[in-house]
């Protein structure tokens, strides 16, 4: 599957934007939301999914948290029609030991599915694997970092394959692994042999003028 990032979509059309990259063949859109405290940039909060959501009944919405306190916004997605909610391991961390961030990621994932959405864990490209792969397990879907999150538009870190490849041996058949950051049609064929079948792209995809979106898309999807 191919999710574009509307990160880099122009945001005075928006909703032009997200119609034109369903119908050149995304399988989701992908939601970047920072809150300036976990990631250093702002982008967008739940009525940004509202929109696309009027917009676009039947789009699959995969939001992305980038923040220090998912637990806050997990609600107002789900209310603004989000179905998909990644949020990350090191912000499950509320002291500098971490503390039970384990415990309170399972806790979380149960709490974002009571909802009817289904639930992502996320790792960034310095956090030891270790500390998600506990976790691993009660997602729908693990979500690998291949760029320190916060802008778009960085270069892919190629040891972020070695991770995906690691969790990608333990997922049964209904989970689902997926790659962000930096992400392009040259180095899809890796990732995707890497194990990943959700590939988050950004610039690739809205930094390109609108009639080379669908074959950058199919590109990225593969044969
Ligand atoms: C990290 C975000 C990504 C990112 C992707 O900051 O989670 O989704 O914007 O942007 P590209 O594809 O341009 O690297
Ligand atoms: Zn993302």
């Amino acid at each position: 599957m191919v999710a574009p990032s509307i990160l880099s979509a122009d945001f005075c059309r928006m909703g032009e934007e997200c119609r034109h990259a369903i119908e050149a063949g995304a399988d989701a859109l992908h939601l970047d939301v920072m809150d300036g405290h976990f990631v250093p940039n702002l982008t967008m909060g739940p009525d940004m999914c509202r929109w696309i959501r009027r917009e676009l009944p039947d789009a699959l919405l995969d939001v992305h948290l980038m923040v220090s306190y998912p637990e806050q916004y997990f609600q107002p997605f789900c209310d603004a029609g989000a179905d998909h909610i990644s949020f990350h391991i090191e912000a499950m961390a509320r002291d500098p030991g971490g503390g039970d961030e384990v415990g309170r990621a399972i806790e979380f994932i149960a709490d974002i599915r009571e909802l009817g959405m289904t639930a992502g864990i996320a790792i960034n490209p310095p956090t030891p694997l270790q500390r998600v792969l506990p976790v691993v397990e009660h997602a729908d879907m693990a979500l690998v970092m291949s760029v320190n999150p916060g802008f778009s538009g960085q270069s892919f870190i190629p040891e972020s394959l070695a991770k995906t490849e690691t969790i990608a041996s333990m997922l049964r058949p209904d989970q689902r692994l997926e790659m962000d950051g930096g992400v392009t049609p040259a180095n899809a064929p890796l990732i995707r042999r890497a194990g990943c079948d959700l590939l988050v792209a950004a610039s690739a995809v809205f930094g390109k003028p609108r009639d080379q979106r669908a074959g950058v898309i199919a590109e990225l999807r593969g044969g």
